[in-house]
């Protein structure tokens, strides 16, 4: 069993527990919330394996009973700590696409180290994805947007893309939702790690 730093339990940290064995291209929602975006994920591209993980137990709840309800059979949900799945229990070169939408952006500058996205994370990142994999980040928050781009865009194993090839911008998450119907407007960032790149 691991811990993470919060203390939240894994039950069971080896990978087989997403079973891709039967799935060729694997993609994750971190911090999926409640879930919107990676049933929209799951329905769009069935054949590949969806992981979506957030550290809060509540909202995961419902995002079960949904895709259950749903008869959704490519949708693992987990309640674990991103960056301890990105870090330690992913194993290298697994995962085809990574989103981050909508994360907190923690607009204070004292509360900055909070955010998810640094270069630790660009380190993780680039461990976990395939050659040719993406990373996408999206966000209503053109600070956070921008330390995205400098942090990610500038390392020179990822090569900022205009837009994914699997177009995936009618599939939105809760926040997006709230935040489009409020007038915000939520950038999307696509990142490709380059093939050579290990
Ligand atoms: C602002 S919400 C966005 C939820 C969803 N992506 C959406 O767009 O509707 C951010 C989510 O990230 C989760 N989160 C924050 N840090 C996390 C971490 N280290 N690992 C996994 N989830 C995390 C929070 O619990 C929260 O549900």
């Amino acid at each position: 069993m691991y811990l993470s730093k919060k203390g939240i339990e894994i039950i069971n940290p080896d990978y087989s527990v997403f079973s891709i064995g039967d799935f060729g291209v694997v993609e994750l929602d971190i911090g999926c919330g409640k879930g919107n975006f990676s049933v929209g994920l799951a329905k769009r591209f069935p054949e590949r394996l969806v992981v979506a993980f957030d550290i809060m137990p509540g909202r995961l709840g419902n995002l079960a009973k949904r895709a259950e309800r749903e008869n959704i059979s490519n949708l693992r949900i987990l309640r674990t700590d991103g960056m301890l799945m990105l870090g330690r229990i992913l194993p290298d070169s697994s995962v085809d696409r990574i989103h981050l939408v909508c994360p907190d952006p923690w607009p204070k500058g004292k509360h900055r180290c909070h955010r998810l996205v640094s270069s630790e994370f660009c380190g993780m990142l680039l461990r976990v994805l395939k050659g040719g994999g993406i990373f996408h980040f999206a966000s209503d928050d053109d600070a956070y947007c921008l330390s995205v781009k400098k942090i990610i865009g500038m390392n020179c194993d990822f090569r900022k893309i205009s837009s994914d090839e699997n177009e995936i911008s009618e599939i939105k998450s809760d926040f997006e939702m709230v935040w489009l119907s409020q007038g915000r407007v939520v950038q999307h960032l696509f990142f490709e790690k380059q093939k050579k790149a290990n």
